[in-house]
């Protein structure tokens, strides 16, 4: 894993960079200028020029210190279960979303602007808590998920009532399998005259959902985003299944979690929404995001109020990292500012190498095709 630039090399051996190709060559090995070489084969050119190549091996996961979740000792609460919403085209999601996030946050709040951040957390009727990540669709959650991230616990597949399973239904449905993430159906529009919740149930039991009514395990609701009915309900089952996950988080230890959305702000430079999966994070701690570091200026929650802290499962956007950092990045909460630069400073390193031998691959490649 540790490579050098050629260039730098050399300067550091204070030979040229061609005497160090020609060497290299003698070697077996071709390579330009910009090229980063292993550490092997810079023991080995070095070793021509009677240098000897150190390894000062970074111990990124010493700084980082992150307690895996297996080893945490600490005392483990039940967390709010993190929601995305998918299904076909036009079958309701962005409704489903509006209409719970407009019951649940906005109403609260005299005058309240509620401020968009990505994703919100609303309390239902019997005061349970839920997470919902705010970008619905499917480009959001593969884009997470093959960066690694899985932050989403439980999927709400939105079926329209009179329409029945599409193609991007069965789409989200192959994405909440592979991702192992159970899925609560909700039949939309069953205000609308033609609505068919059992052909619903039958369709979907083709595709291994079968509904508890028929002895699956699956929980249906009918609801109806243009008059509400039934969002209570829903709110309740996905507790219910949430319930069955058993979630589980430590909130008494340094903050990891995911960036759900980022976007370079004019006044306040990198802004990055981020989901709190382990820990509190709070106000001033230095964190390292992707390939940044930083340390945490403000933070705002989903109604847009300034927060001190933020558990397991909560939402916030944070202003103070040095750079935007990538949706589906992770974050975490380190000892000091030293080592948040550190780290990310490693990081930019070994991402900088990476293209670069990208860049001199597709350069040798050129050059032999026009040979
Ligand atoms: P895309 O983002 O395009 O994939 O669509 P979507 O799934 O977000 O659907 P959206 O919420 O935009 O709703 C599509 C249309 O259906 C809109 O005209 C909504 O007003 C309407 N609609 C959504 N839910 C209901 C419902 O429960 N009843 C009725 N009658 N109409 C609904
Ligand atoms: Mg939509």
């Amino acid at each position: 894993d540790e490579a050098i630039e050629l260039a730098e090399l050399a300067k550091r051996m204070g030979i040229k960079a061609n005497e160090m190709i020609v060497k290299l060559m003698g070697l077996g090995v071709m390579a330009t200028v910009n090229q980063t070489i292993d550490y092997d084969t810079a023991s080995l050119v070095a070793a021509e020029f009677d240098f000897e190549v150190e390894k000062a091996s970074f111990e990124e996961d010493a700084l980082l210190n992150v307690v895996p979740e297996e080893e945490d000792t600490g005392t483990l609460e039940a967390c709010p279960p993190v929601v995305t919403i998918m299904g076909h085209v036009d079958h309701g999601k962005t409704s489903l979303l509006d209409v719970i996030r407009e019951s649940k946050i906005t109403s609260g709040e005299a005058g309240g602007i509620t401020q968009h951040i990505g994703a919100y957390n609303v309390e239902t009727p019997n005061g349970g808590r839920i997470t919902f990540l705010d970008t619905p669709g499917h480009a959001a959650f593969t884009a997470m998920r093959s960066r690694g991230a899985q932050i989403t616990d439980i999927v709400i597949l939105v079926v329209a009532a009179d329409d029945g399973v599409m193609p991007q239904t069965v789409e989200a449905i192959n994405h909440a399998k592979a991702a192992g993430v159970p899925v609560v159906v909700a039949v939309n529009k069953m205000d609308k005259v033609g609505a068919d919740p059992d052909r619903i149930m039958r369709e979907l039991s083709e595709h291994d959902l079968l509904a508890e009514d028929w002895g699956g395990n699956v929980i249906f609701v009918k609801v109806s985003a243009k008059t509400g009915k039934g969002i209570d309900e829903l709110l309740e089952m996905v507790l219910l299944q949430a319930e069955v996950l058993e979630l589980r988080a430590n909130a008494d230890r340094k903050a990891t979690g995911y960036v759900v959305e980022s976007r370079l702000d004019i006044g306040r430079g990198a802004v990055a929404t981020v989901l709190v999966k382990q820990g509190t994070l709070r106000d001033g701690d230095p964190v390292v995001c992707g390939l940044h570091s930083g340390h945490i200026r403000a933070m705002i929650d989903d109604s847009g109020s300034r927060v001190e802290s933020a558990g397991p499962s909560t939402p916030v956007e944070i202003v103070g990292l040095a750079g935007v950092p990538d949706a589906g990045d992770e974050f975490v909460a380190v000892a000091s500012d030293k080592d948040a630069k550190q780290i990310a400073g490693h990081r930019m390193q070994k991402q900088r190498a990476k293209e670069l031998a990208k860049k001199s691959r597709a350069n040798l490649q050129k050059m032999f095709e026009n040979l």
